[in-house]
């Protein structure tokens, strides 16, 4: 039997009786990490001021000499990122990344953000808040579509970084469509035209090897609690040394004009579990062995979308290099164009069909975003792939009609 499968979904707390094939939207906390995460709430609850002021963070009333419990966990996490425990957060979530980078920053009346057309939303979102309020603006790359090439990524993004940019914001790996991006490429390209940084890794961390300093970025914001299997809401921001004087979280706190690390680590009061159970996710990964999990992770992808797309007859183009372990694929194009569209075909499968995958409208069609992940099996892909087939609007009548008629 292979060390990954379906057999392993007991030590998942998921439904048995859906195919999750959407590890990537929020993530699933694998059991033994949840309980990992019980017994730190037990610890805290037996004595919680003692545990939150004096044991948590090292800021004020910390009497403790043992080394901050927050940063014991950080370095864990940061060595398996490849960085020092020294340049690395916790925050909540990427979204709270984003917005700890973009508020440390001063943009002024004409300054821009580049960003690129897959860019997620809440991310957006944050940009032209930022650059609103002070006279600057978003500046979206259009990339093509479809995207062949790894490089036409890097090029887009360089011939737009202009006199007036500020920041380039790119994803590490993008939301709906799945892209990996060559980034350190990209950040080559930045550095070589003195602007930073900051990579939205909200899908890199544990999904595929990331070692973070030799991206050469200035900034990078990933989650955990997607693809490293810990609680939510656990992510970092992990920030370069020459950046980190300028680095303030979106919440300022007790750790004010303390440095980088009190900063973020002596925040108000919040849950800190998920980020002290961190850990736990990461040695569960290490036991079941990195690349084997990521190749089956990668091997699901990428086979299933291949899958999908035979299946569906349509064009699956993504070259390898640009595949983790998420996969996006289009549909026929009478399955609809519109948001609702997507919306209702998801609910039928998830409802009806028990397969949960993540579906959206882009670029005049809809697409599938399937999730490899170690629970998952390839025969999760054909049932998807039968079960949409068996959706097919012209194949249905009345509803499937009216369906068909709304593509245009
Ligand atoms: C590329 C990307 N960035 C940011 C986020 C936001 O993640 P969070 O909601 O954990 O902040 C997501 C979530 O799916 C994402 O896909």
């Amino acid at each position: 039997m292979s060390t990954f499968g379906r057999h392993r979904l007991p030590e998942w707390p998921l439904d048995p009786g859906i195919v999750y094939l959407n590890h990537g939207t929020v993530g699933v906390t694998p059991r033994r990490v949840l309980e990992a995460q019980q017994a730190l709430r037990d610890e805290i609850e037996r004595s919680p001021s003692r545990f939150m002021l004096r044991e948590l963070s090292g800021g004020g009333a910390s009497a403790s000499k043992s080394k901050p419990r927050l940063r014991a966990a950080a370095e864990a996490v940061a060595e398996f990122l490849g960085a020092d425990g020294e340049d690395l957060v916790f925050v909540e979530n990427a979204t709270t990344g984003v917005n700890a980078v973009l508020r440390s920053l001063e943009f002024g009346a004409g300054d821009d953000i580049v960003i690129t057309d897959r860019v997620y939303g809440a991310v957006e979102h944050a940009a032209r808040h930022a650059a609103g309020r002070r006279g600057a603006s978003v500046r979206r790359v259009e990339l093509p579509e479809p995207v062949r090439d790894p490089a036409q990524v890097t090029e887009a993004i360089d011939d737009s970084i202009g006199a007036a940019t500020k920041l380039v914001i790119a994803d590490h790996i993008t939301s709906e469509s799945a892209l990996l991006f060559p980034i350190a490429e990209i950040a080559a390209r930045c550095r070589a035209k003195g602007v930073p940084l900051l990579v939205d890794g909200a899908h890199g961390p544990g999904a595929i090897a990331v070692d973070i300093p030799s991206i050469g970025a200035d900034w990078y914001t990933g989650n955990l609690h997607k693809w490293g299997w810990s609680p939510r809401s656990c992510a970092i921001l992990w920030t370069a040394p020459a950046r980190q004087a300028e680095t303030r979280p979106a919440v300022i706190s007790w750790g004010y004009e303390q440095g980088y690390l009190l900063e973020f680590d002596w925040a108000a009061t919040r849950d800190p579990t998920p980020m002290l159970a961190a850990p736990e996710g990461i040695a569960f990964m290490r036991e079941l062995g990195l690349d084997d999990m990521r190749r089956w992770n990668h091997t699901l992808a990428w086979q299933g979308a291949r899958i999908l797309a035979a299946r569906w007859e349509t064009d699956f183009v993504t070259p390898e290099s640009m595949i983790g372990t998420m996969a996006t694929v289009p549909l026929p194009a009478e399955y609809g164009v519109t948001s609702d569209h997507a919306v209702r075909l998801r609910a039928a499968l998830l409802f009806e069909d028990g397969i949960e995958v993540q579906m959206h409208p882009w670029s005049g069609r809809l697409w599938a975003r399937i999730s490899g992940q170690v629970y998952n099996e390839i025969s999760d892909v054909e049932r998807l792939a039968e079960a949409v087939l068996a959706r097919r609007p012209a194949a249905r009548t009345g509803e499937g009609a009216e369906a068909g008629a709304r593509t245009g």
